[in-house]
């Protein structure tokens, strides 16, 4: 595996393999790799010839400089993970290197789907996650990028970010990897205490409550999102938004919509987790 932490390296690696024909799949992360973002890299690996992952803790997506001071930085670890996954190249580069050291450099603005919910308590957020991307893009020109669906929201805005700049890049949503109790896999979860993880797991159970709930035909949905967030609040959560919505566009949903998304955020102790369930209201599941 090729570690490279600067741009000129990475863009001569890259031009050769476009020389060669070679398809190549980027997988953009902050690092602190675990097995969710493990199972990005074998899909890149089956998809195209060319696999290329990023670790950078991109600090214009943090609303809260705490939040990016503690993120955890395990690049050696990383970097032996995904030399184990055969990644063909990985791009590792400091903040300077990213954006230099001007004031105000250019950011990119993410469009309407990125206004509500994660971005609505997380201001800002959604325009840092759109400029570190778009900057990846057109730094390793993929033909196709991998992302988790656990951040459902943040996969929305990167299609439309990609259809509205015109970039030829397929993007890839890749399903959440969770733990054997439902817990879905985040580098976050590393801040929760043992009893706080053994209370985690609910935050899913919840979601797949709500699920049953509306597929029996309960269709009072704010009283349901209120029992669910009393259901959390009784397990030591507090709860930030719970919702119901559209699949396709976040939008919240009428009679006649079937493909739906149930998504969370609550704070556990120091850890603001994350999950989202999509679902059909026909499914027999
Ligand atoms: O999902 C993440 O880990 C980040 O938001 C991403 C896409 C790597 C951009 O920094």
């Amino acid at each position: 595996m090729i570690h490279s932490s600067n741009i000129r390296t990475l863009r001569t690696h890259i031009q050769q393999w476009k020389q060669q024909g070679k398809s190549i799949a980027l997988v953009p992360t902050m690092g602190n790799l675990h097995k969710g973002h493990l199972a990005l890299v074998d899909r890149a690996h089956q998809l195209a010839d060319i696999t290329v992952a990023t670790v950078f803790v991109n600090p214009a997506q943090f609303d809260n400089p705490d939040d990016l001071n503690a993120y955890p930085r395990t690049l050696d670890s990383d970097a032996r993970q995904l030399q184990e996954r055969d990644c063909d190249l990985l791009f590792a580069p400091d903040t300077q290197v990213m954006y230099g050291d001007k004031p105000s450099p250019t950011r990119v603005e993410a469009g309407a789907i990125s206004t509500q919910l994660e971005g609505e308590s997380r201001p800002g957020h959604f325009s840092g996650v759109a400029t570190i991307v778009s900057k990846l893009f057109n730094l390793t020109t993929p033909d196709m990028a991998i992302f988790g669906e656990k951040d459902y929201q943040q996969l929305l805005v990167i299609r439309q970010l990609v259809e509205d700049l015109n970039y030829d890049i397929q993007i890839i949503g890749h399903p959440t990897v969770r733990e054997a109790d439902g817990l879905a896999m985040s580098s976050r979860n590393g801040y929760l205490t043992t009893e706080e993880r053994l209370a985690a797991p609910m935050l899913y159970s919840t979601l797949q409550w709500l699920k049953q709930q509306l597929r029996q035909g309960n269709n009072n949905h704010s009283e349901l999102l209120t029992q669910a967030k009393n259901r959390l609040a009784e397990h030591g959560f507090k709860p930030d938004y719970i919702e119901i919505r559209r699949q396709k566009d976040l939008q919240h949903p009428n009679n006649n919509d079937q493909k739906l998304i149930i998504l969370a955020s609550a704070w556990l102790g120091k850890a603001r987790l994350i999950d989202n369930l999509a679902f059909q209201t026909g499914d027999l599941d």
